[in-house]
């Protein structure tokens, strides 16, 4: 095998040493571009005027920071060790080099022997469950610390793809189905990350929405649905937190690779969007280097990952002889610098450091906390009593830790167990070493006994003489495969039974999204805990306690069955290698999740927005007024439990005449607020729903319009259960393409 040297050259030209002499150390007058009160584009345009031809290309070629033994490639000396991404600096012009970690969760690392050991969050799809943008934004801002302190300057987060089925994979390291929802939280988190003078990127730029044939798939959709879903997510999240690179997605749309879309990219994104960050590959997303280049892909990522290194020689080679413009050469060049400035990292380097792992912990224990769902608590049994004088703690290693989601955002915390996945030894699945025995055994005065769950038998003799039964169920999912919504090996089996043996059953399921239940009407409780991160077991054992007051709500329908789903099967599931799979994102085109369900008049098993409290919340005074079709809404919510708590407010929209709207289904999410509420508190609560939320896309026009006519504004407990209504009336209007 040949040994993939290919840049070595100019690398080893330019690269600086993280933490060497910066810009900053020289005076202003040799580097005008230092200057920091003039704008990131002008002090972008400065400097690219300073570099040569091969000091640009260096910038759009990235490297792996690993060994890759399987291509007999080894990583350049002064990227980061197993970690996944390395651009060389520029030692004469002062351009720091670009360290790139993944960072959904937390700071990952590549797997091996060196993984570095740091905070994990929940998964972003239990984030997004807390509806809470401030939690979000404070685990960003966590990891965005843990980053800078590690030495990485760019963070590999912001995954926005849309829960379009239930059965993605990668779901877990997403903000669930609507495209608002996941916008408010995963921009939250962006913004947390960047507020560290370092950049994120938003990803997998777009319809990356399962995993099955994911770099060869083609998802096919209409321009209307699509930027009225997955599109509309990115739209208001890149508003909302101008992240400094878009990361385009392996798979094709409607034919042509994300990375190589001029639609998805120059037209949608830098056009329409008038975004001005830079777009960076997937690992393995370029395949090619003219069309890629004149689409919009800026820089090309770990390049072992592709089949050529795209964006190195030939792409000398494509603008000497004009088959790729100077401008647009310059223009690639120029992003990536604008962002670099934009976010800090050249007046405020990021250099190695020691992190505040105890005071992390607390912020992922909130995080934790707040995205727990309870689902069902008959004859409150929930919280546990203090009277109860025997727990058996059933399934899961429920006994050493909480589960995580694997792939490249995996995190490796101090002490983490692994524990094969029994189908396929490759597969394994780490365990943070948070362990929701220890924790409830800290904080319950009843007798606890473990059971592992793997023999039925004994497990329900344990559960025939305890008081209570905590079962913990998982379902591990990973980047690279999809699941189906049955939960591992013989869980279900194992849960009928001890239901059978005891009444006061609990379940307690940690899976990267929704999974049936055929137990359901068996057991007493059951608790949505996710992948819940390095404090989750703690976190599990407070909501269970009453310490915490669960207030997770789910940010995708739990559905009743596959049959249910716009695709009863994965389109080209389950994998054959190299399939040219088509995936019809036509049949729900928008109506993505709930809106599908609305659509079709389905009842799912949970709906989107659903979650129970250990208090009662009381809605009052709802109304609505519009000025200039900007509808706001205002209303009181009162704490009428007997406990402290918190909830989340959800404000839908439905047009009256839904024929007349061009909606993609009866209602949409307008706005949310969590709220925290004292026993008898009540707040007074005002909203603002964006208009392209009343609108429709119309593709031959081009723009977004709100159609004339009345729409119900409902104050609702979840997508399915209004509490309150009131009706405005809305004038037709056509919207500016970029607000
Ligand atoms: C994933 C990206 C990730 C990249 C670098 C790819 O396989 O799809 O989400 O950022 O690897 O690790």
């Amino acid at each position: 095998m040949r040994t993939i040297d290919v840049w070595r050259g100019v690398l080893a030209s330019t690269l600086i040493a993280l933490g060497s002499a910066s810009a900053a150390d020289q005076p202003l007058a040799e580097r005008p571009w230092m200057d920091s009160g003039r704008s990131a584009d002008q002090r972008a345009a400065t400097l690219l005027q300073s570099m040569s031809q091969d000091e640009k290309l260096a910038l759009l070629f990235g490297y792996f920071s690993s060994d890759a033994p399987w291509k007999n490639y080894k990583k350049p000396q002064e990227g980061l060790v197993q970690s996944a991404g390395f651009i060389g600096g520029n030692a004469r012009l002062g351009i720091p080099a670009l360290t790139e970690t993944d960072a959904g969760i937390g700071v990952a690392s590549q797997p091996g022997e060196q993984a570095r050991p740091r905070t994990a969050l929940p998964s972003n799809l239990a984030t997004a469950a807390t509806w809470d943008a401030e939690l979000a934004y404070s685990g960003g801002r966590m990891i965005g610390d843990e980053a800078r302190l590690s030495g990485f300057n760019v963070l590999l987060a912001g995954g926005i793809d849309l829960a379009r089925d239930p059965r993605n994979g990668r779901n877990f390291e997403y903000g669930g189905e609507d495209p608002w929802l996941a916008a408010s939280m995963v921009a939250a988190q962006v913004r947390g990350i960047q507020s560290n003078h370092i950049l994120s990127t938003l990803k997998h730029y777009a319809f990356n929405d399962q995993e099955t044939n994911r770099t060869t798939l083609d998802a096919r959709i209409d321009e209307r649905s699509a930027r009225m879903s997955d599109l509309l997510a990115f739209e208001f999240a890149i508003e909302q937190s101008s992240p400094g690179a878009i990361m385009c997605a392996y798979n094709r749309v409607n034919g042509v690779y994300s990375c190589e879309s001029g639609w998805l990219l120059n037209q949608v994104l830098k056009t329409d969007w008038g975004y001005g960050g830079f777009v960076m590959s997937d690992w393995g997303g370029v395949h090619s280097t003219i069309p890629a280049a004149n689409a919009g892909l800026d820089q090309e990522s770990g390049y072992p990952f592709d089949v050529s290194p795209y964006f190195a020689d030939a792409l000398r080679e494509a603008v000497d002889d004009g088959h790729v413009a100077q401008s647009r050469f310059d223009d690639m060049t120029a992003r990536i610098l604008r962002s670099m400035f934009a976010n800090g990292l050249f007046d405020d380097p990021v250099s190695a450091g020691d992190i505040d792992f105890a005071g992390h912990a607390l912020v992922t224990r909130a995080d934790a906390e707040g995205s727990l769902v309870l689902l069902k608590n008959a004859r409150r049994i929930l919280p546990l009593g203090r009277d109860i004088k025997s727990i058996a703690v059933i399934g899961s290693h429920a006994d050493a830790g909480v589960l995580s989601g694997g792939g490249s955002s995996q995190v490796y915390a101090t002490g983490d167990l692994t524990f094969t996945n029994p189908h396929n030894e490759r597969r394994r699945m780490i365990y943070f070493p948070s362990s929701p025995l220890k924790a409830l055994a800290a904080r319950s005065g009843a007798h606890l006994a473990y059971d592992e769950g793997t023999d039925i038998k004994a497990a329900v003799k344990l559960a025939a003489r305890s008081d209570v039964v905590l079962v913990f169920a998982h379902q591990w999912s990973a980047e690279g495969w999809d699941v189906t919504l049955n939960l591992d090996d013989d869980q279900d089996a194992l849960i009928a039974a001890v239901a059978r043996a005891n009444s006061k059953v609990i379940v307690i399921l940690e899976t990267g999204g929704p999974v049936l239940m055929p137990w359901i009407d068996q057991v007493a409780a059951i608790v949505e805990a996710w992948f819940p991160g390095t404090s989750g077991g703690e976190a599990i054992a407070r909501v269970l306690t009453g310490e915490v007051n669960p207030s997770g709500r789910l940010p995708l329908t739990f559905p009743r069955s596959s049959a249910q789903l716009p695709r009863p099967m994965l389109d080209g599931y389950p994998e054959q290698a190299h399939a040219r799979t088509v995936v019809d994102y036509t049949i729900e085109g928008a109506a993505v999740g709930y809106k599908w369900f609305d659509r079709q008049h389905l009842t799912p098993l949970f709906p989107f927005g659903y979650g129970l409290s250990y208090s009662r919340f009381v809605p009052s005074d709802l109304s609505a007024t519009v000025q200039g079709n900007r509808v706001s809404v205002r209303f009181m919510l009162k704490n009428a439990g007997p406990l402290p708590g918190k909830t989340v407010a959800q404000v839908y929209v439905s047009p009256v005449q839904p024929a007349a709207s061009g909606w993609e289904a009866p209602k949409r999410l307008g706005g949310f607020r969590k709220l925290d509420l004292m026993a008898g508190q009540s707040a007074d609560v005002t909203l603002s729903i964006d208009a392209r939320l009343l609108a429709a896309y119309d593709s031959s026009a081009g723009n977004w319009s709100i159609a004339e006519g009345d729409y119900n504004v409902l104050l609702s407990r979840d997508a399915a259960t209004p509490v309150a209504v009131t009706t405005v009336h809305l004038v037709r209007e056509i919207l500016p393409l970029h607000p």
